[in-house]
């Protein structure tokens, strides 16, 4: 009697377990999480990027509410220009990176600092409503590019 009690258990049990193996194994290759492919070199460059990045964008917020178009057109302009992944890169170090970074990956960068570009255009034409419709669609980007390559950096996108 405990004995078929346990096989009839036993069956569902493993199914589950397959099944959310599979999930799982299908969720790490949707969400790719790029550090750790790269060379140390690599993610710090990156690392420093973020971090550049992280505190230009918290400086055009605070420019944008107090409608210093200057102040935001520059801002915006670093973001573009800084390019970090690209500048401080030798050729040996951009070979690496474009071998182990998904296509996906470099056009979401590529996209975001396109973004940017749009964003001062606008703050040097005075425009308002375009600079508040592009740092939207900056900060979109910042959380898309993470819950798809940094997951392991960002708990929060992992679920
Ligand atoms: C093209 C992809 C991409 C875009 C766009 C992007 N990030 Fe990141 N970001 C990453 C990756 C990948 C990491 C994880 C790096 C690591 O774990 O070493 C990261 C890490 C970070 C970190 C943590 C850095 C640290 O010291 O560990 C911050 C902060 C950050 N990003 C802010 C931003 C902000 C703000 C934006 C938008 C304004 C942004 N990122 C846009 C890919 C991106």
């Amino acid at each position: 009697m405990p004995r078929t009690h346990t096989r009839k258990l036993f069956l569902p049990l493993i199914i589950v377990s397959v099944a959310v193996a599979l999930s799982g194994l299908a969720l790490a290759q949707a969400n790719k999480s790029i550090s750790p492919m790269l060379t140390p070199k690599l993610q710090e460059l990156l690392r420093k990027e973020m971090q550049s990045i992280n505190d230009a964008s918290q400086k055009i917020l605070a420019a944008l509410v107090a409608g210093d178009d200057t102040r935001v057109a520059k801002l915006a302009q670093q973001i573009h220009d800084s390019f970090i992944l690209r500048q401080s890169m030798t050729p040996v170090d951009k070979a690496h990176l474009m071998t182990v970074a998904p296509e996906g990956f470099v056009q979401m960068d590529r996209d975001f600092h396109e973004i940017a570009a749009e964003l001062a255009k606008a703050a040097r034409a005075g425009n308002r409503p375009l600079q508040h419709e592009q740092f939207g669609r900056m900060i979109e980007t910042c959380g898309a590019c993470h819950a798809q390559y940094a997951t392991d950096r960002f708990a929060g996108f992992s679920e």
